[in-house]
């Protein structure tokens, strides 16, 4: 997979040096290109934003620096004002893979592991990191393919949600995870919370390791998780049985 990441912030993406996405790297399997945004900007103080239209509390990011980079990075034009659907193919770029343009922020589609799961099977992604209060529409309406957001609370820019999509979506690349951390029997990936886990020692500082998974009957160690599962997933998350949250006003 091609990974292009638009930030103004490069030096914040350098987590992805380390860990399941560094390796994966490393072997060639993710193909990674940071870019500054300020490459894109033309005055001396390489300004990205402004104020916003109408008067509203900060500063909003300019869509000529927007433009220029998504031109360059992706090799394809804007959407047409007024158009829908997918930007227009450029001549001889008929079989080439095309980009998929995605915009972390707070008013984006939640991004879950099934959102993971669809951009593991992409070829190349375009993550463009805003920042201040937001990207000018117009870039949102001329490129974008999918906004995103992690969760319902507000971060100070796309970066970090730009890592956690990332992490999610490389770690369920083909090779990127070996067979022994298949990621199958993920919180998630079965719709539950996983079972509580266990290394050696079998006793440390008093506590315990639950005696049935000492015990080798992998039918009742395969129960007692499944039980654990779904004790859990009822007490910490009954949204993902269909159950409304303790203290919510339907309950
Ligand atoms: Cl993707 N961006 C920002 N700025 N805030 C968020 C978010 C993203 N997801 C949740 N909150």
């Amino acid at each position: 997979m091609r990974v292009d990441v638009i930030t103004i912030f490069p030096e914040y993406l350098s987590a992805l040096d380390l860990g399941v996405i560094g390796r994966a790297r490393r072997r060639g399997l993710v193909d990674l290109h940071v870019h500054d945004l300020r490459t894109w900007t033309h005055d001396a103080h390489r300004t990205v934003d402004d104020a916003p239209y109408g008067g509203s509390p900060g500063m909003l990011m300019l869509p000529e620096p927007w433009f220029a980079a998504l031109r360059q990075v992706t090799g394809e034009e804007p959407r047409l004002p007024g158009a829908a659907g997918p930007r227009p193919i450029q001549a001889g770029q008929l079989s080439a893979p095309r980009p998929l343009v995605l915009v972390p922020g707070p008013c984006g589609s939640r991004f879950d592991q099934a959102a993971a799961q669809q951009l593991a099977g992409e070829q190349w992604l375009v993550i463009c990191c805003g920042r201040y209060e937001g990207i000018d529409q117009r870039v949102l309406d001329a490129w974008a393919d999918a906004e995103v957001s992690i969760g319902d609370y507000v971060l100070a820019g796309g970066e970090a949600a730009a890592l956690v999509v990332l992490e999610a979506t490389g770690r369920l690349l083909p090779g990127v995870l070996g067979n022994a951390g298949s990621a199958g029997d993920d919180s998630f990936s079965t719709g539950l919370l996983e079972a509580p886990a266990y290394t050696r020692p079998a006793l440390v500082e008093g506590y315990e390791v639950p005696p049935v998974l000492l015990s080798g009957d992998h039918v009742a160690i395969a129960a007692w998780r499944h039980e654990q599962a779904i004790g859990r997933t009822r007490a910490r998350r009954p949204d993902l049985l269909g159950l409304s949250a303790p203290g919510s006003v339907a309950d």
